[in-house]
């Protein structure tokens, strides 16, 4: 008996303890994985147009029986991902109206960068037990033809940020492949269409029959959008992921402000995400401005941080050594950088670099707008060049890149 009563009474202490440790106060966020970067709204405010484009590029695809092949281009957070997965979703449905069965694949070849593991990917959705070795390309290929035609099915295959695959693979054969898929067909039967996605024009790095295959006509560009453009996109992840009146009237003014300089969507939808986490954390129950603001100097713009992750060891290295010069200043000279980054290298026992290279280093770091690179104006000594960073705190930047290393 008395045991059982000291088992309660550790229970009830074990309750407690967990629950002071962890008071929770009304979360802010009715359905938090609306700011997920996978979802997809029901709809694309601003994004119509584009849509309606494709719509006209595909839909031949299901009255004339043709295969189109389309190119989305633009920079980060402008939607391409999210635009391809809403359209392809919405053209499946209107061809099955039509009577017509299309499928569609999306091979992020970012994760899959090579030829055969992106068309394992798109085979493993007909056929979910596709060995994963021992085919050649084309192997896979037929097999995909037979899949097809048994099932009556025109396949889109989307390939996202595709310049990661043809530069890793330096050669375009399987959109060669792709784009070549129809001919080969039995009575000419036009079984699958393409849509690459990248930021980069990455039709300058196809070879010529397959760029023959893409039309003038059937390149999407999709633009940076502009402040009010994303102040609607906010108000739409707001009433979708956040309680009524859980947010304060100027926070998605805010981030409208703060993202419209890179007129990226995914650093407002993250800049909203993590105000809101921080409102929750302090218990608040409403998320702020002040929030916001807070946020903004936690995170900085995913453009930044996949900039960084491309980047070689040297380049990160020269990077920390800009970053720890800056932690106090808006400028610092070359000068002043490159000695710091001789006392970086030692601190990481790595070789240094010349002054040649370092130079080139600096000049293509300014290029990719990581750093800001500018004259200063003639005084005594003549000019020199002083280096700033244009968005990201100097301390966020070296903690970042020495976590990356
Ligand atoms: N018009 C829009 N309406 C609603 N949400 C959008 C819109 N455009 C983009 N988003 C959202 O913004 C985020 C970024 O979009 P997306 O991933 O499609 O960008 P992207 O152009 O593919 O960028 P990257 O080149 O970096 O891959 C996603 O969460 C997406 O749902
Ligand atoms: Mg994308």
């Amino acid at each position: 008996m008395q045991t059982e009563i000291f088992f309660h009474l550790k229970a009830l202490q074990h309750l407690m303890s967990s629950y002071t440790a962890y008071p929770r106060g009304k979360s802010v966020f009715k359905n938090y994985k609306a700011l997920d970067f996978d979802y997809v709204p029901k709809d694309l405010p601003h994004r119509d147009m584009q849509q309606k484009r494709l719509f006209t590029i595909f839909g031949p695809i299901v009255d004339s029986n043709v295969s189109q092949n389309a190119f989305i281009t633009g920079p980060t957070g402008t939607g391409k991902t999210v635009l391809s997965k809403k359209f392809c979703m919405d053209f499946q449905d209107f061809a099955r109206k039509g009577g017509k069965n299309v499928q569609f694949v999306l091979v992020n070849c970012r994760q899959r960068n090579t030829e055969n593991a992106v068309m394992l990917r798109v085979l493993t959705n007909f056929k979910p037990f596709f060995p994963d070795r021992g085919f050649s390309i084309n192997e896979m290929m037929e097999s995909l033809r037979k899949e097809l035609e048994k099932e009556k099915a025109h396949l889109i295959v989307v390939l996202d940020e595709v310049d990661v695959l043809l530069k890793k693979t330096k050669s375009s054969d399987i959109i060669y492949h792709f784009s070549r898929f129809n001919e080969e067909g039995i009575e000419a039967k036009k079984l699958l269409s393409l849509i690459l996605i990248s930021q980069k024009n990455v039709l300058e790095m196809l070879d010529s029959p397959s760029l023959s295959t893409f039309k003038r006509g059937n390149i999407v560009r999709l633009d940076k959008y502009l402040r009010d453009e994303l102040l609607a996109i906010l108000e739409q992840r707001i009433e979708l992921a956040f309680h009524p009146d859980a947010v304060d009237l100027g926070v998605s003014d805010l981030i409208a402000d703060i993202a419209s300089e890179l007129g990226d969507a995914r650093y407002a939808i993250e800049l909203l995400e993590k105000a809101g986490m921080l409102a929750d954390e302090k218990k608040e129950g409403l998320v702020t401005p002040e929030h916001t603001r807070a946020a903004k100097a936690e995170i900085y713009s995913t453009v930044t941080e996949s900039k960084l992750s491309d980047l070689d060891k040297n380049r990160k290295l020269i990077l920390i050594a800009i970053s720890r010069s800056l932690r106090k200043k808006a400028y610092t000279t070359t000068g002043d950088a490159e000695k710091m980054y001789a006392l970086i290298c030692e601190e990481f026992q790595e070789k240094k670099l010349g002054h040649t290279q370092f130079w080139k280093y600096l000049k293509e770091l300014d290029n990719v707008g990581i750093i800001q690179a500018k004259k200063s104006s003639k005084g005594l000594v003549g000019t020199t060049t002083l280096i700033s960073l244009p968005d990201i705190p100097a301390k966020v930047l070296e903690e970042k890149l020495v976590d990356m290393i």
